[in-house]
C-alpha cells in the first residue's frame, strides 16, 4: 500500500529525512509540519506546530496518514507517541517515535545519568543538585578539574550545556541555573565531570530488539577556531567519522549500545525510534556524554545521504517487529 506520511518538525534535520523519504518507491504523499523552505521541496508543508497534539491528531485523521515520524524531540517527550497509541482514532497510524518513557533518555539528563549508573554504562563522573543542595554542588565543582561543566536536567533547544573555564565563573552559573537560567529545564542541574577525547554521534534505529546503526558522525559544537569557543546548537559535521575504528565500533556496541537497548526493555521502557549515542573516545575507552531520543541535527544531513536502504522499508521495519 502507498503511504501517506506527516513529518514533524522544521529543522535542516526534516529536510534531510523528507529527501529520503521523497525517494521511496512507497510513498504516496509526504507533509511536514511545519517544515521549512527545503522541506517545501519534497513535500507540501502544513502550518501546523507538532506541540499541538489535538490539531496533528486531526490533520492525520482527516488526510489518511498511515505513519508520523517524529523528527524533533519536544513532542517525544510531551508524549505525541504514546497520544497516538491511545487515540482510536489515530490506532492505525505508525508512529516513528519512542513513548514518553523511551524519550526519559532525552528528557531528563538526570533520569539519563541515573539510568547509565544502575546498568554499569560508560559515562562521565556527575552529580545532580537542585536548590535545595547547591552547597553539595559547589563542593562537587570544587572536587573537579577545570573546565567544568554545567547541564540543565531537562530539554533547552540545546543550549542546556554549559563549559565553563573557571571556578567561580561555575558557581555562579550554577547559582543561576538552578534560579531559572532555563526556566523548569535547569531546576535540576547535572554537574558532569569533563572528559576529553574525539566525539561521535551514533544512530540506533531500533524496535527495542532489533537494531540498525547508520553510518557515524562527528558534530563540532564550539564556535570559534580550533573548538576554543562557547558551545552553541552545532556548528557543523562530517560522515563517516574517521576516528571511529572498528576496534571502537565493537566496544561501544558490548559496552554501551546493547547494553542500553536491553535495559531499557528491562525497565519497561522499550525505545522504538531512532536512538542517539553521543560519544566521547577517551583515553579510557568511549564513553557517552549524552542520549537523545531522535534523529541528530544536523548529523541527520551527512548520514542519510550515505544510506542506500529505502528510509520507509527501515521504518516499517521498526514499527512490524
Ligand atoms: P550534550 O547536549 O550533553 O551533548 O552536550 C553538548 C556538548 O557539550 C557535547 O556535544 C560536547 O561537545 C560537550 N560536552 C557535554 N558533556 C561533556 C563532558 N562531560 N565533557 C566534555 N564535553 C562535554
Ligand atoms: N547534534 C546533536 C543533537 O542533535 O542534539
Amino acid at each position: 500500500m502507498k503511504q501517506k506520511i506527516l513529518l514533524l518538525g522544521s529543522g535542516g534535520r526534516e529536510c534531510a529525512i523528507a529527501w529520503k523519504l521523497s525517494q521511496s518507491e512507497l510513498l504516496d504523499s509526504l507533509y511536514i509540519a511545519p517544515g521549512n523552505a527545503g522541506t517545501a521541496q519534497y513535500g507540501t508543508n502544513v502550518p501546523l506546530s507538532p506541540m499541538d497534539f489535538d490539531a496533528v491528531g486531526k490533520f492525520a485523521a482527516d488526510n489518511g496518514i498511515t505513519m508520523l515520524v517524529v523528527g524533533n524531540e519536544d513532542p517525544l517527550v510531551a508524549a505525541i507517541t504514546d497520544y497516538f497509541k491511545a487515540n482510536e482514532a489515530l490506532k492505525g497510524v505508525k508512529v516513528i517515535g519512542p513513548s514518553k518513557a523511551g524519550a526519559q533518555l532525552e528528557g531528563s539528563k538526570d533520569f539519563a545519568k541515573g539510568f547509565m549508573a544502575r546498568h554499569a554504562i560508560p559515562t562521565a563522573a556527575y552529580l545532580s543538585v537542585t536548590a535545595d543542595n547547591i552547597e553539595e554542588g559547589f563542593a562537587f565543582l570544587e572536587s573537579q578539574k577545570a573546565p567544568y561543566v554545567l547541564k540543565a536536567d531537562g530539554l533547552a533547544a540545546g543550549k542546556g550545556v554549559l563549559i565553563i573555564d573557571s571556578l567561580d565563573e561555575a558557581k555562579s552559573e550554577l547559582r543561576q541555573m538552578l534560579g531559572g537560567m532555563f526556566g523548569a529545564s535547569s531546576a535540576t542541574v547535572v554537574i558532569e565531570q569533563f572528559l576529553s577525547g574525539i566525539e561521535c554521534s551514533v544512530f540506533a534505529l531500533t524496535d527495542g530488539e532489533h537494531y540498525q546503526l547508520l553510518p557515524v558522525a562527528k558534530d563540532y559544537k564550539r564556535i570559534g577556531e580550533g573548538d576554543k569557543g562557547l558551545n552553541t546548537g552545532g556548528m557543523g559535521t562530517i560522515s563517516p567519522n574517521p576516528y571511529y575504528t572498528d576496534d571502537i565500533a565493537k566496544e561501544c556496541m558490548e559496552k554501551i549500545f546493547l547494553p542500553t537497548i536491553n535495559a531499557m526493555n528491562a525497565e519497561g521502557r522499550t525505545f522504538e525510534g531512532c536512538l542517539y549515542f553521543g560519544l566521547m573516545i577517551t583515553p579510557n575507552g568511549p564513553k557517552v556524554i549524552e542520549y537523545n531520543c531522535r534523529f541528530g541535527d544536523p548529523e541527520t544531513q551527512v548520514v542519510l545521504p550515505m544510506l542506500d536502504a529505502d528510509l520507509y522499508d527501515i521504518f516499517e521495519a521498526i514499527y512490524n517487529h
